[in-house]
């Protein structure tokens, strides 16, 4: 999947980009992130991205030239078609914080395109034709406003990349994952399987299989229903599970 980045801050990209998974991605073509610095695409003498808002008011707003020029430019937008294997309906995502909230589904939902491009926002705003005529999608990672894109950026690239085939070294990873099945994960342990006096479950040790399942099913629904009883209202539950649940109702927490 190859992933195109627009940033003033190219710089802050390469150290995450390069540690444990996402390098060995990268290394056996799993992934590509190409991260294109918007300023190399400015025409003018002191290479200005940006301008103070019409209006007034504090603050710089980005300039929607060189947006566009790095943008039509990388991605050929107005290059005729597209090469059928990069897709022409590339999705051109603004990471801002007025956009739709990141989450799994939508994590799952952009890792079924061969590319994608995401624009990161700076200074205190963005030309509104930019947001109005090149993007296609607007993605916040939660409501707290940043100093700009760029982490908002890795982190869509990292949940991205790790439900990709062979990204993750055991092909069960993500499937496990808090959240991919609607609830949270169930607690994890391993050697010693005594520590300063804290014992591992023994049904992790019994080896029986079937009831170590049960017992994670259950672990995973008693911590979504003390954390986060939303996640239960949209989670995929079997009668055993409601059964369960009911019964953790009736316990005085
Ligand atoms: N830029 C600044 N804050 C942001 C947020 N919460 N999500 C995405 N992009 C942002």
């Amino acid at each position: 999947m190859q992933f195109e980045v627009f940033t003033l801050l190219p710089e802050v990209f390469p150290p995450y980009l390069e540690s444990s998974i996402l390098k060995r991605a990268s290394e056996r073509g799993l992934i590509n992130v190409r991260v294109h610095n918007i300023r190399d695409y400015t025409r003018d003498k002191h290479h200005t991205t940006d301008d103070t808002p019409y209006g007034g008011g504090g603050g710089m707003v980005m300039k929607p030239e060189p947006v566009f020029e790095a943008l039509e430019t990388v991605l050929g937008l107005n290059a005729g078609p597209t090469p059928p294997e990069l897709d022409s309906n590339i999705p051109i995502i603004l990471l801002t914080p007025q956009g739709r909230v990141f989450d799994q589904s939508i994590a799952q939902e952009l890792s079924q395109h061969p590319r994608i491009a995401l624009l990161c926002g700076r200074y205190e705003g963005i030309d509104e034709r930019i947001r109005e005529h090149l993007v296609t999608d607007e993605i916040s990672i939660g409501d707290y406003v940043l100093t700009g894109g760029e982490l908002p950026a890795l982190i869509l690239i990292d949940a991205i990349a790790r439900l990709l085939p062979e990204v993750l070294g055991d092909p069960t990873g993500a499937q496990d994952d808090s959240h991919a099945m609607g609830l949270l994960e169930y607690p994890h342990y391993t050697r010693p399987p005594e520590f300063r006096g804290w014992k591992t479950p023994d049904i992790l040790l019994s080896g029986d299989h079937a009831k170590i399942e049960k017992w994670r099913r259950e672990q995973s629904l008693l911590r979504t229903f003390n954390k986060r009883p939303d996640m239960l209202e949209k989670a995929e539950l079997s009668k055993a599970d409601k059964k369960f649940l009911d019964s953790l109702k009736n316990v005085e927490r």
